[in-house]
């Protein structure tokens, strides 16, 4: 039995005091049941790590240098999002695969990172509408993985994986169900190839224009262990409505 895990990507938005409005009111109504998440830009993770205090919404970042401290002009290191607080660090999200060309083998040496010191990556992967519209996806989606699922069975048995479709991303066209379940049941066969306990244990997010509408119907499904939330994050309602369906 796998805890749903619902986690706000709030990219590149807010100020301090969204931190100040918008983590307490998450922080006083979290429902039991799922697991709760906010990914807050680096330099809020000390206001929001402050503002959670001892409540049980996770904290995690955006990114990860794949290198340990060193001369890395404008990098985060894994051992400093450790002393922040951090639980989970997204890796590989589509939005710096694109503009930072993060290539996935960069993206498996991020999470290796975040797992030595002791965080948790929520890895994404995702196809871009031409891929899908040209029968590539599940190619694409096993290019990604590749790389992460070389890192061996007890790594892997340590991940979370988030399917964010490219073109579902900020456009308010989620996948449909049956599109998510069907790649979402492809990354979980990928993950039986390397462990049956990978399989068994490894969350698979599905993200992408979801809101507290489209949620029910997404988390009802058996291999979707939650969800990854952009815009919705944001918007205290809709997050919790959304952190309800995963009840
Ligand atoms: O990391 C979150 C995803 O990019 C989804 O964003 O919910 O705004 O579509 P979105």
């Amino acid at each position: 039995m796998r805890t749903k895990l619902v986690a706000g990507n709030w990219k590149m938005h807010g100020r301090r005091e969204m931190v100040a409005s918008l983590v307490p009111t998450l922080v006083s109504r979290l429902p039991q049941g799922p697991e709760v998440a906010v990914c807050v830009p680096f330099v809020y993770l000390s206001d929001t790590q402050a503002a959670i205090g001892g409540a049980r919404l996770q904290l995690g970042a955006q990114d990860v240098s794949e290198c340990e401290d060193g001369a890395f002009t404008g990098e985060i290191s894994a051992g400093m999002l450790n002393e922040m607080g951090c639980r989970y660090v997204i890796v590989g999200h589509s939005e710096r695969r694109a503009r930072h060309a993060e290539s996935s083998q960069r993206v498996a040496e991020k999470a290796a990172a975040a797992l030595r010191a002791g965080m948790t990556p929520i890895v994404c992967v995702g196809e871009t509408r031409e891929e899908r519209l040209s029968g590539r996806t599940a190619t694409v989606i096993a290019a990604q993985l590749a790389p992460v699922l070389a890192l061996g069975a007890s790594l892997v048995e340590r991940l979370v994986i988030a399917y964010e479709p490219v073109w579902a991303i900020g456009t308010g066209l989620s996948a449909s169900v049956a599109e998510a379940a069907e790649v979402h049941a492809d990354i979980r066969a990928a993950l039986a190839k390397v462990s049956a306990a990978a399989a068994k244990t490894v969350r698979i997010l599905y993200g992408g224009s979801v809101k507290p509408e489209t949620a029910p119907a997404l988390f009802a499904v058996d291999d979707i262990d939650g969800g990854l939330i952009g815009g919705a994050a944001l918007d205290a309602e809709a997050f919790l409505a959304i952190c309800n369906a995963a009840v």
